[in-house]
């Protein structure tokens, strides 16, 4: 009998559980992460990648509009949203279109030269003052700065989708599809540890994975203490206390300068329906948020090489250090799960600002 696949977006999930032993030597409870390194495209965003595309050609999409045959997707992203749109649009006959942010990423990137390589249109988005006045600009503070380059990113992507009838913008932030993508994780988890989960958290860019998997398990009836992991450079949705390095429920919040920004760039899509990270919030997650700074987290992916023999990225060795935090204060036969989200090649061009970005 012959064995084999129709095509790559079959090997999308059922990634293996593994449980960590050395780095995780001398406490007491279980540390499992979710190989996500292992999905086609090198990161657990291929979940939502493919959620997202075949929810937009079912019309499933904000507006209703349905991708057609040949039909362009696209998004701003310059981490690993990026390459995984790519993939699935390359296996499924789509053209990407993918903007990136100037500020945040070299022309160089690695994770951009994946993404050209799977065939997508790689294209600067504009800068904050395209769409807004230069003087406004210059009043915002160092962190709204920062943003308003992500936010130009999405301006660029609506106003594509408006001017372009082949266009979809599939918009990761907003759309409920990247959750229910990363749902399929959850079901997995819970598969492999018969149920037994004790505490689950992880890195938050776009918040899908965290409320997708959370999701998923209260589903099933599993309610774990959740924690969310943010760098302390990123592109601040999520909001801390000044100087707290971990938080309770009444130390982080969604940030005031993403709204601000959309006012002021016009950005109406984003002025009217609630992101995932909001939802994520209301319905009660992430119980704890640490924040973990990049040197932290790549000396901790360098020992998973080192040690575990996991080649992960930066934002792998921030949900490992957060997990471990966690267990220490758990008992023997306690079960912590993270993830490993994506595969070291991506930081291979690592420079002075490296951080992950949605
Ligand atoms: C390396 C890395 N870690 C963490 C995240 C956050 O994942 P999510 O967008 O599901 O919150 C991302 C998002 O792109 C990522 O690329």
């Amino acid at each position: 009998m012959t064995k084999y696949i129709e095509n790559m977006l079959q090997q999308i999930g059922n990634t293996p559980l593994i449980k960590l032993t050395k780095v995780a030597k001398g406490i007491k409870a279980n540390v499992f992460v979710k190989l996500e390194l292992l999905n086609p495209s090198g990161s657990y965003k291929d979940r939502m990648a493919i959620s997202m595309v075949e929810a937009a050609e079912k019309g499933l999409t904000w507006n209703g509009k349905k991708l057609s045959a040949h039909g362009v997707v696209c998004d701003a992203s310059s981490g690993n949203t990026a390459p995984a749109l790519a993939f699935v649009c390359a296996v499924k006959g789509y053209q990407a279109k993918i903007g990136i942010y100037k500020s945040l990423v070299r022309k160089d990137d690695i994770r951009l030269k994946i993404t050209r390589i799977y065939g997508a249109d790689v294209i600067p988005c504009p800068s904050p003052t395209d769409y807004m006045s230069a003087s406004e600009w210059k009043k915002l503070s160092k962190e709204e700065k920062d943003l308003s380059w992500v936010i130009a990113g999405k301006k660029w992507a609506f106003d594509l989708e408006k001017n372009d009838p082949s266009v979809v913008w599939v918009d990761q932030i907003y759309n409920k599809y990247n959750y229910i993508g990363q749902m399929s994780m959850g079901y997995e988890i819970y598969e492999q540890l018969d149920g037994k989960i004790d505490a689950w958290g992880c890195s938050i860019g776009s918040g899908g994975t965290m409320l997708g998997v959370s999701l998923a398990l209260k589903e099933k009836g599993v309610a774990p203490l959740t924690f969310g992991v943010v760098p302390f450079k990123t592109e601040v949705y999520i909001q801390f206390k000044k100087g707290v390095k971990e938080a309770g429920k009444n130390d982080f919040w969604f940030s005031n300068a993403h709204q601000k920004l959309v006012g002021l760039m016009n950005l109406e899509k984003w002025q009217t329906e609630k992101s995932i990270i909001e939802e994520m919030f209301d319905r009660g997650y992430p119980e704890k948020m640490f924040r973990i700074t990049d040197e932290e987290a790549r000396n901790m992916a360098n020992r998973l090489a080192q040690e575990e023999g996991i080649w992960c990225g930066i934002s792998s060795g921030a949900n490992v250090l957060a997990a471990l935090k966690i267990a220490k204060k758990l008992d023997y036969g306690q079960n912590v799960v993270t993830v490993i989200v994506d595969r070291r090649d991506r930081y291979l061009g690592e420079y002075l600002h490296e951080t992950y970005v949605v």
